[in-house]
């Protein structure tokens, strides 16, 4: 940690949560201006290899449907996304064996070669780095996978064995691959301490991230961490604040799960100092079966009203959605190593 992330963590240990927001916010638009950039969120597979005892689509969990949108119908939802304007798709899925990278990368390719100049996003867990280089020369642009907590004990519990050097390898192998890389973290997990959320943003900052994507950790009922208790919205505004004043440059979206713990989580995490959306455009059928979380919003707008909603959500907060690529800040982004 460097001198000015420290006078940052100080001040954040010391500052109201409004005051920082205040400070974050006054940044971000220095940085980002007054616009929102806006990411379409298809959810491709909900059929999940690994059993996280926070997620809600767990293997262990038997209660739903399992889904997997074929690759017609995923290249049918991109160009739903782009017919809507959008020009920068994330292609996200749980970790499923079906969906080889042969069979991404085709999909990749037939939506890169009918939207050209979209931006397209994977996020579809951990992967060797030969699979990240074919998806790589595939088309894929960028690449999301949140490392989730930097506790490493707490991750290998969460995580059901699996340890956290395995996701800051995958996070290695992708920068080193050139893609323009997200990761994050849940904000409120059972057994996290102050320290814990600190050390995670510092984390984010210390790997050079392009994008974080944190949110609250919302207790999902069919799941091992069902009745540990919530956590309020203002940490995960703090934690937004404090992330976009150590990573002014940085890509950091109002998540979901901030909208649906608050009805107006997502606004607040913009006027905290976030300045992405990520609308989701996975079909709407699909939809109820991808929660990660209960109480999960957006179920049933299709794209142009979820759009709609959103418009109107920004203008009350002062911002203007962008539906531009929207690619990352950072320097030497997307450069292979
Ligand atoms: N509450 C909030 N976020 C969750 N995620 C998974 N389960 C939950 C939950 N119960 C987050 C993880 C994952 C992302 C796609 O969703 O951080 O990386
Ligand atoms: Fe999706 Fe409001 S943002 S319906």
């Amino acid at each position: 940690m460097n001198d000015a992330m420290r006078d940052t963590v100080v001040y954040y240990l010391t500052a109201g949560t409004l005051e920082l927001a205040d400070r974050a916010r006054a940044l971000c638009e220095e940085v980002h201006g007054k616009t929102v950039l806006l990411r379409a969120l298809i959810e491709f597979s909900n059929t999940c290899a690994l059993n996280c005892h926070y997620c809600g689509i767990r293997a262990g969990n038997h209660a739903f449907e399992r889904y997997r949108l074929e690759p017609t119908e995923l290249l049918a939802a991109a160009l739903g996304a782009y017919a809507a304007g959008l020009r920068s798709f994330v292609l996200q899925s749980a970790e499923d064996p079906w969906y080889t990278t042969a069979r991404l990368a085709a999909v990749v390719a037939s939506i890169k070669s009918s939207c050209p100049e979209a931006a397209l996003t994977l996020s579809c867990g951990v992967k060797t780095r030969a699979e990240y280089r074919e998806l790589k020369a595939a088309g894929a642009d960028r690449y999301l996978l949140r490392f989730e907590t930097s506790d490493p004990e707490l991750h290998r519990r969460l995580r059901d064995g699996i340890g956290l050097g395995t996701r800051l390898k995958a996070l290695e192998d992708l920068k080193a691959e050139g893609y323009q890389v997200g990761s994050g973290f849940m904000v409120g997990l059972p057994g996290e301490t102050e320290k814990t959320g600190i050390d995670n943003a510092l984390l984010c900052a210390e790997l050079g991230l392009d994008m974080v994507g944190i949110g609250p950790f919302i207790p999902h009922p069919a799941t091992p961490l069902a009745g540990s208790p919530q956590v309020g919205l203002e940490k995960t505004l703090r934690m937004t604040s404090l992330l976009r004043l150590l990573m002014p440059k940085v890509h950091l979206p109002a998540t979901t799960a901030a909208g649906s713990l608050d009805p107006q989580g997502r606004e607040k995490m913009i006027l905290a100092g976030a300045n992405v959306l990520m609308p989701n455009m996975t079909p709407v059928p699909a939809r109820k079966n991808y929660l990660l979380y209960p109480g999960k919003i957006c179920l049933d707008e299709a794209g142009e009203k979820c759009l709609g909603c959103l418009r109107i959500r920004m203008l009350g907060v002062g911002r203007e959605l962008s539906y531009a690529r929207g690619d990352s800040l950072m320097e030497g982004a997307g450069n292979v190593a």
